[in-house]
């Protein structure tokens, strides 16, 4: 495995793996666990004998809080070593200097599926996720990146930038990975108290028993209303949304014959947890 620090050094290791097959790219914040880990062996399936790309790099663009930047896991070293273990080829982790231009002015906001859920709570947030994708994919170039459905919102995102800006890559989404116990796994897990880390579990749990209602037919608003009181009897826990929506516009499900999508954002004491499920009428 090759490690690029600077965009240059990835062009470099890239350049001789180009036109050999496909070029698939993970991109993480690092703090990699086992959800990253089966994003990274799936991207190698996926590439077969092509290239398998995976980035680390912390994007303080996407983060509207400074707190949860300052707050947000580190854990380089075992980074490399996932990476390594899981049949990347190249990995690129450059400094935030090495990445934006100190002057930089070009924004590139999506103005649509943004402004709802965890758009309308973390305003910037998806804007600064669309530019470093966007950079990722002008620097690597794949023909197919993988991202994880627990961050459904970016991936619904990300896939009408691909569109509208004819952007050459295919995008797979990934099945959410979950701890024994159905907390999807996250790098704010590790920041959870022993109280909270016990609690979070019910998140699946209630979304579980909802996904059970709407098959029977209960009306989508009164299966959101529910997850939210459900969450909201656990002491110290907030709970920033539990929406039912349309799994592609994100916005009111006008039409029960679609796919529907149960989205929900939580603190459990400070840190917010989100998770999803998709939903159908029996
Ligand atoms: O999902 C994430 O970890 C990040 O939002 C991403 C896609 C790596 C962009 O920084």
């Amino acid at each position: 495995m090759q490690i690029a620090r600077s965009k240059d050094e990835l062009r470099a290791a890239l350049a001789p793996l180009r036109g050999a097959g496909k070029v698939v790219l993970v991109p993480t914040m690092g703090a990699l666990h086992e959800g990253h880990a089966t994003l990274l062996r799936q991207a190698r399936q996926l590439a077969g004998d092509g290239t398998v790309v995976a980035s680390v790099f912390l994007n303080p663009v996407q983060f509207n809080d400074a707190h949860d930047l300052a707050a947000y896991p580190r854990t380089p070293e075992d980074d490399v070593e996932t990476c390594r273990r899981n049949g990347v080829d190249v990995l690129f982790m450059p400094t935030p200097d090495e990445m934006y231009c100190a002057d930089r002015t070009i924004t590139l906001e999506e103005t649509h599926l943004s402004t709802v859920l965890c758009g309308a709570s973390r305003p910037g947030h998806f804007a600064g996720v669309c530019l470093v994708v966007d950079k990722l994919f002008n620097l690597v170039q794949p023909t197919d990146a993988i991202f994880g459905k627990k961050d459904y919102q970016q991936l619904a995102i990300l896939r009408r930038m691909v569109r509208d800006l004819d952007i050459p890559v295919t995008l797979h989404g990934a099945e959410i990975v979950r701890g024994e116990d159905g907390l999807a796994l996250s790098s704010r897990n590790a920041r959870l108290t022993p109280e909270f880390r016990a609690a979070a579990p019910s998140i699946h749990r209630f979304l579980t028993e909802a996904r059970a209602d709407y098959a029977q037919g209960a009306p989508a608003a009164e299966v959101a209303a529910a997850v939210r009181r459900k969450l909201e009897a656990i002491p110290g826990v907030r709970v920033d949304y539990a929406e039912l929506v349309d799994a592609e516009t994100l916005h009111e499900l006008a039409d029960e014959k679609r796919l529907a999508l149960l989205a929900v954002a939580a603190w459990f004491g400070d840190v917010r947890l989100i998770d999803n499920i998709e939903l159908s009428r029996a």
